[in-house]
């Protein structure tokens, strides 16, 4: 707790583009939350270079991600928005923790073995010791929730038991966090493949629209995406790229189902599909005015990154420093 407010915290990765999906599934819905909770968003560099990085590249990717955040509605003074590099105490934290976590879990682990399959080449200790590092992130702040997509909830699960692990040890020290099952977005589908995820790793560029492209751009995706065999707007079972696309007019412009359905009655695939891209323009303009503007101002984009960083700081030393003294670190004389 930090004052009366629970703790979220999430990490994320400066790899690629932000998605439409990422925004309407996630980052949209984000933004209300710190009235209800004290929330850090880290940009998690440290895990970034378990795979190897071009350094001025990895460098604009965070940053840009930041100012994304910022721009799709994140109060960077109502949120912790920070690098996490910027704050030692992840590092050193995770240190401890990997005293306190076995092979064998970190074995199990089937992101690493996804992992270590596509970067057969180097299969680094930091890769396999990833999922440490991540629960350092969390409990450093005593996290009491975590929004986690699915596939990283095999590692949500090993910080629960490194921390209950700990805990045992020396008495109540972390929070045991758990997943964050508040409202969440629309999951949005593949605009080429409507049985898989909307994707920023997608190497077929019509399957995801990023938050970045232009309006042509967007429009030309739309035009392109699978559709179903039915001929008309209805959303069921069997007509998963049209319900997708429902899905995302309806996130746009918070109509329901029905109403779309009523919207297009008599109408083709075709005037659907350009209503969708329109609305789709229609959110992402602003999002994409703001940080052009954000991106102008570098001194009030650093102004915010060191303020940031400074917070997240103070609250990681608290825990780092109660840790180290119940593991037997000597005392700081002061
Ligand atoms: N491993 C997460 C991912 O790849 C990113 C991450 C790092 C994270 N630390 C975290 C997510 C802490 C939630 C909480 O998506």
């Amino acid at each position: 707790m930090i004052g009366d407010k629970k703790v979220l915290f999430s990490g994320m990765q400066a790899t690629g583009n932000l998605t439409l999906g990422n925004y309407l599934g996630a980052l949209k819905n984000w933004v209300t939350l710190c009235d209800e909770y004290e929330c850090f968003y880290s940009v998690v560099d440290l895990h970034s270079i378990t795979v190897r990085q071009d350094p001025s590249e990895l460098r604009q990717r965070a940053r840009k991600l930041l100012t994304l955040y910022i721009a799709a509605g994140l109060d960077p003074k109502k949120n912790c928005l920070y690098y996490q590099s910027h704050v030692s105490g992840h590092a050193e934290l995770a240190w401890i923790l990997n005293c306190f976590t076995y092979m064998g879990e970190l074995n199990r682990m089937t992101q690493f073995k996804d992992k270590s399959a596509k970067h057969a080449d180097n299969i680094n200790a930091g890769l396999f010791t990833y999922p440490v590092l991540m629960a350092a992130d969390i409990l450093l702040y005593q996290a009491d929730v975590v929004p986690v997509g699915k596939d990283q909830l095999q590692h949500l699960e090993i910080t629960r038991d490194i921390a209950q692990r700990f805990n045992a040890i020396y008495g109540d020290v972390f929070t045991i966090p758990e997943p964050y099952l508040g409202k969440t977005g629309a999951k949005i589908m593949s605009l080429q493949d409507p049985d898989k995820k909307m994707s920023k790793s997608d190497e077929n560029a019509n399957a995801s629209v990023y938050l970045m492209d232009d309006p042509d751009a967007i429009m030309r995706k739309f035009k392109r995406a699978v559709t179903d065999s039915e001929g008309c707007v209805r959303y069921c079972e069997e007509q998963p790229g049209i319900r997708n696309l429902m899905d995302i007019y309806g996130a746009c412009t918070g109509k329901t189902s029905a109403e779309i359905e009523k919207e297009f009655d008599g109408k083709g695939y075709g005037d659907f599909k350009m209503a969708v891209g329109e609305s789709v323009i229609a959110v992402l303009k602003p999002l994409q005015e703001r940080f052009a503007e954000l991106e102008k101002d570098k001194g009030y984009l650093d102004g915010i990154i060191k303020e940031n960083a400074e917070k997240a700081e103070y609250y990681a030393l608290k825990t780092l420093r109660k840790v180290q003294k119940k593991v037997g670190f000597p005392e700081r004389v002061r």
